[in-house]
């Protein structure tokens, strides 16, 4: 690995992934590694630099996390965020010790090292956010209290020398409003980085990863039309040119004009994309289907067959490329994750199995969503491509409330390219995170001209959020609504009725199936 880089020793803190997006806007590399992983794990990333997350238990507890000792040995800079400057105040002889009472919230900061290197720049006194049980009670030797608040006096320490650093606070939430710069000051003025990663050095890495791990071989990728398994198509393809086969399956669940679209936009890409008609064979299977989940499953099961058909048939392949994402690989060592409860089987369409006979290329595996659209618009992908909003892989059969018919997939074609165009030109597109039609199994009462229709209702699912794990309704300008509910019962034959759906997330879901 060229870059420079950080890493980032995860002892279970909530705001773990916080700190590497604090890390990586200030364009140094790093990744989140659990605290027992393996040395080589971070000897790998050849880090100019360590970051002790916090973490929710206490360095007295029975099996608490522990400070892995090639962190000390590497003689590197370090800085400790809360439990991690307890850890590493305690592996130093100092004492730490349960604070008075659980400190929780908003804080003032009193710097009293204002020469230290850490607090270069920042005011004299700032508002900082503690969430923490114990404290350091005593400095180890060699170090020097930076900072202060009222419940404790040692809210910052450093041994200058040893360019070890602890926070008592965290830098990496926004209720820190000078954390950025505190972590700046670690990453620029303490390890000595540049702050070199950019979407062009990645484009430059990743390209030269690709054509290492590759050599000669032949590499096959399947296209959706999404943001991921574009940008990853476009860096493999600049990596080994015309070893690369796409392969773009239409399930017969797309939006309006979605195929073409695609298509079109592929070609200018200058991929070499093999596209297949599937749609018949997907329906065939989902007729009679109604449940959410047998959808889902027939979905993912049927896409993996065709495309190792398809694989089969296009020659030999070695290597799978494949647009996996940061957040769908990270290991957190906090122990909530595990038990994560299963809400509803998610088929990447594009995410297959690993025991397909393939290696796979997965060269986004380290970034996050926001830094896939950098790369993307590096690469010189349009804009509409890079900020497409995110469309699940079973597509409109699961937009589809029941069983999926050729007839129901028109409808609400027709319907959704209205909500999604009359959201676009109203210019909210950006705004809104998801908005969409679902075509409801409920039929009712109403009048058209003189005569009584018993027909189908349309809702609009519209909202607004962050990650997609939780959301809101988004609050649409009336006049807005208006012109959708108008335009979908006069434009779409069988619709005479259009509702909002204005549930949350939790406790509704974004998409209804
Ligand atoms: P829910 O409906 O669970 O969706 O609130 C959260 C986000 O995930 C998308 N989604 C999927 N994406 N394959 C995907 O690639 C899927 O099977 C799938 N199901 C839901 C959904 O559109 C929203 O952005």
């Amino acid at each position: 690995m060229t870059t420079e880089a950080v890493a980032i020793l995860d002892f279970g803190s909530q705001y773990a992934q916080l700190i590497v997006r604090r890390v990586r806007e200030a364009r140094v590399y790093c990744e989140l590694v659990p605290w027992d992983a393996p040395r080589e794990r971070v000897e790998r990333l050849n880090p100019r630099g360590f970051i002790l997350s916090g973490g929710p238990a206490s360095v007295y507890d029975e099996g608490a996390p522990t400070l892995p000792d090639y962190v000390l040995a590497s003689g590197l800079p370090v800085l400790s965020i809360c439990y991690g400057m307890q850890l590493l105040a305690h592996a130093l002889g100092g004492r730490v010790a349960p604070a008075g009472e659980r400190e929780y919230g908003p804080a003032r900061l009193d710097v009293l090292r204002p020469t230290s290197p850490l607090f270069a720049g920042l005011p004299s006194s700032t508002k900082v956010w503690m969430s923490h049980g114990d404290r350091v009670e005593e400095l180890p030797p060699r170090f020097t209290a930076l900072a202060s608040t009222a419940n404790s006096p040692i809210a910052a320490m450093g041994d200058e020398a040893c360019q070890l650093y602890g926070l008592q606070f965290h830098p990496e939430v926004v209720h820190t409003p000078h954390g950025e710069e505190i972590i700046r000051n670690f990453l620029y003025s303490i390890c000595g980085l540049k702050g070199t990663w950019t979407p062009a050095s990645f484009v430059e890495e990743a390209v030269a990863r690709i054509r290492e791990q590759v050599g000669q071989g032949q590499v096959i990728c399947a296209l959706s039309g999404g943001v991921d398994s574009s940008v990853t198509a476009t860096l493999v393809g600049r990596a080994v040119d015309n070893r690369l086969t796409c392969v773009f399956v239409d399930h017969g669940l797309l939006r309006l004009g979605e195929v073409e679209h695609n298509l079109d936009r592929f070609r200018r890409l200058g991929l070499n994309v093999v596209f297949v008609d599937a749609s018949e064979r997907f329906l065939e299977r989902l007729r009679g289907v109604i449940d959410p989940e047998e959808k889902r499953r027939i979905i993912g099961e049927e896409f993996v067959r065709v495309f190792e058909e398809e694989a089969a048939k296009l020659g030999h392949f070695d290597f799978l490329a494949q647009g996996t994402l940061y957040p769908d690989v990270i290991e957190s060592a906090s122990a909530d994750t595990g038990t994560a409860h299963r809400i509803k089987t998610h088929h990447n369409v594009g995410g297959l199995p690993a025991d397909m006979r393939f290696q796979l290329v997965e060269p986004l595996r380290y970034l996050f969503k926001d830094e896939v659209r950098r790369v993307g618009l590096e690469l010189g992908l349009p804009e509409e491509a890079v900020y497409r909003q995110p469309f699940p892989g079973p597509a409109l059969a699961i937009r589809i409330i029941g069983e999926v018919t050729e007839e129901k997939l028109e409808m609400l074609r027709a319907a959704d390219a209205i909500v999604t165009g009359e959201i676009e030109r109203a210019g909210l597109g950006r705004e809104v995170w998801q908005y969409f039609a679902v075509l409801t199994p409920v039929q009712s009462v109403g009048v058209m001209g003189d005569g009584r229709t018993y027909e189908t209702t349309i809702a609009v699912r519209a909202v607004t959020s962050q990650d997609g794990m939780t959301a809101d309704w988004a609050r649409l300008p009336h006049d807005l609504l208006a012109r959708i509910g108008g335009r979908v019962v006069n434009e779409v034959a069988g619709i005479n009725r259009v509702v909002y759906d204005i549930t949350s997330k939790p406790p509704a879901t974004i998409e209804w199936e």
